[in-house]
């Protein structure tokens, strides 16, 4: 099993009243499977994607990657099993803007001291999506949607065990949006790729080998 949450409570307090969010929420996720989450907006998509992407942290119930359970990792070693173990991708691909796509693509590498393999990778990458002609590009000479898969890239260099995306299409124009999730699924099926993706749309949710909703903090599976 490459990610599993046990029982994931989250509550925000604002003021003096408290908003639960998540309610004992498990979710396993295995090789290859694509897991779509739909919901409305603020249904906890997000708080749930961070928490299992080790960006914020549960009240309670367990979250572990690859086998680890991330409650007993401090801060360099939870920074080091998220870029050696996930991959994320935003609805604002956050590629800096002062470096080449190329560049933008090779800095989770850099950060694990990878040199050459990494940027004949790289090279490969941009090769599988069509994009080697726009590799030293800047971002802002790149189209949104190129933005995106050039991010997608970024979070695929270091073979990731799971790739996790909020709302990836939430930008996008159709076209793009509908070459983004054709990328997604060839990606999950040729390197066998875990992915988690959030939607609040459904033609984003069909395409995951296992669809849920979440709803009044709990995850109900719908295929
Ligand atoms: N840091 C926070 N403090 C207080 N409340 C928060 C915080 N983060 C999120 N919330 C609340 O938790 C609920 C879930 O938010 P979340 O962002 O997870 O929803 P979402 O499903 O991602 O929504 P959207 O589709 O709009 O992105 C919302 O009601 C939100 O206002
Ligand atoms: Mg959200």
């Amino acid at each position: 099993m490459i990610l599993e949450a046990k029982q994931i409570s989250k509550s925000f307090q604002n003021g003096t009243k408290e908003l639960t969010v998540l309610r004992k929420l498990s979710l396993s996720v295995d090789k290859g499977e694509i897991v779509t989450i739909m919901g409305p907006s603020g249904s906890g998509k997000s708080t749930l994607l961070n928490i299992l992407g080790t960006l914020d942290s549960a009240n309670s119930g367990t979250v572990s990657i690859c086998g680890k359970n991330v409650a007993y990792l401090d801060d360099v070693s939870l920074a080091e099993l998220r870029n050696r173990h996930i991959g994320f991708v935003f609805q604002f691909h956050h590629l800096l803007p002062e470096f080449t796509a190329l560049e933008n693509v090779l800095i989770p590498a850099e950060l694990m001291g990878g040199g050459h393999d990494a940027k004949s990778r790289a090279k490969e990458l941009f090769e599988y999506v069509s994009l080697t002609e726009r590799m030293d590009h800047f971002p802002s000479q790149l189209s949104g949607g190129e933005r995106l898969r050039v991010a997608v890239l970024r979070a695929l260099i270091n073979t990731p065990d799971i790739i996790l995306t909020d709302e990836p299409t939430g930008n996008l124009d159709t076209g793009n949006a509908e070459r983004l999730l054709e990328l997604f699924t060839n990606i999950c099926r040729d390197f066998q790729q875990a992915m988690i993706i959030t939607t609040h749309d459904q033609h984003v949710s069909s395409i995951g080998t296992r669809a849920c909703r979440l709803e009044d903090g709990i995850l109900h599976v719908i295929t």
